[in-house]
């Protein structure tokens, strides 16, 4: 299976690379980037790394050869700045997402693409109307907002994160539902206190904001690496196992034509299946709420 990682020699794009060398799968990597000097630096590191996974191949790229990839992972942005929100870097990283999607179809991609650049859900929304492509081949990542909430959750109850399972839905942002009646501890649905709901939901809700406020100048590469990676694994090898993703809404949690996070099944063809969790009246309207923002940010781009 052939992997194209666009942004590939970014923080995120080199990490996931990585991680699907760490697989042992027989993935084809092209790593595609506008700095031609980081190419060269990821791929002569990860091509010594080759040999102690199971990807074929890891080369640097440009985009002609990302027009035949299964996956293309894109993740080209513009440099991190101090910021609170995702939402500030809609317009300088819609004229990048713009541009290289602008050629996958020129080209002919046929292929599945995931999402990663920032603000996802209104990009992929925007992704949607400007190709006219398929829901089922448009996925945008989204696990760290289900992993955040699962740390935050496991600390909360002083337990491995490894025993929990959760769910976020709705917005990638501020606008994130977190789904307390999904909740379980080894399997079985557990009732956190009012103080555990509290740290759950402050460490999920305010990782992002903290980790800015360092101004290391770099993004969350090695959870994100690894979601990806497993991400592109869970189309290479579907296993039915749902996993948190950003998709084009068809009237589900009453939404259509916006994307917003929800759990899904993933196979060949990309997006099976999405599925409905319950959720309370009040986490209904948020997730409602979020996307109709999310709706209000794209056509800010589609009025351009
Ligand atoms: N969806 C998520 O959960 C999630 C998580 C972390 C980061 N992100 C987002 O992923 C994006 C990338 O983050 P990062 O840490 O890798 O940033 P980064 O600055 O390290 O990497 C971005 C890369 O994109 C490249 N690039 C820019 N324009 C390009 C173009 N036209 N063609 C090819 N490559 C181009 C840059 O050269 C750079 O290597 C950001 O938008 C970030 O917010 C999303």
């Amino acid at each position: 299976m052939k992997v194209a990682v666009i942004g590939g020699a970014g923080g995120i794009g080199s990490s996931v690379a990585f991680n699907l060398l760490r697989t042992d799968h027989p993935y084809e990597i092209v790593v595609i980037d506008n700095r031609d000097n980081m190419i060269v630096s990821h791929v002569m590191d990860l091509q010594d790394a080759l040999s102690l996974g199971g990807a074929t191949s890891v080369v640097g790229g440009v985009m002609a050869d990302a027009m035949d990839a299964d996956i293309v992972v894109l993740s080209a942005a513009v440099p991190l700045t101090l910021n609170t929100s995702r939402d500030v870097y809609l317009r300088d990283n819609a004229r990048i997402v713009g541009e290289i999607v602008d050629q996958l179809v020129a080209g002919g991609f046929a292929g599945i693409l995931i999402l990663m650049t920032n603000p996802v859900d209104p990009l992929l929304t925007w992704v949607a109307r400007r190709t006219g492509w398929t829901r089922e081949r448009l996925l945008g990542y989204t696990l760290n907002d289900t992993q955040r909430f699962r740390t935050g959750i496991a600390q909360a109850l002083g337990v491995a994160p490894q025993r929990v399972s959760c769910w976020v839905v709705g917005e990638h942002g501020a606008g994130a539902v977190q789904v307390f009646s999904s909740v379980t501890l080894d399997g079985k649905p557990v009732e956190l206190t009012t103080e555990q709901r509290a740290h759950a939901l402050d460490y999920a809700q305010n990782w992002y904001v903290r980790h800015v406020a360092l101004d290391s100048g770099r993004t969350s590469t090695w959870s994100s690496g690894i979601g990806g990676a497993l991400m592109v694994d869970a189309i290479a090898r579907p296993t039915a196992t749902p996993f948190p993703a950003s998709i084009i809404l068809d009237d589900e949690y009453t939404v259509t034509g916006i994307s917003s996070s929800a759990p899904v099944v993933l196979g060949a063809q990309g997006l099976l299946s999405v599925i409905e969790i319950p959720l309370t009246t009040e986490e209904q309207a948020q997730f409602v709420e979020a996307a109709q923002k999310i709706d209000e940010l794209t056509r800010v781009l589609e009025g351009e």
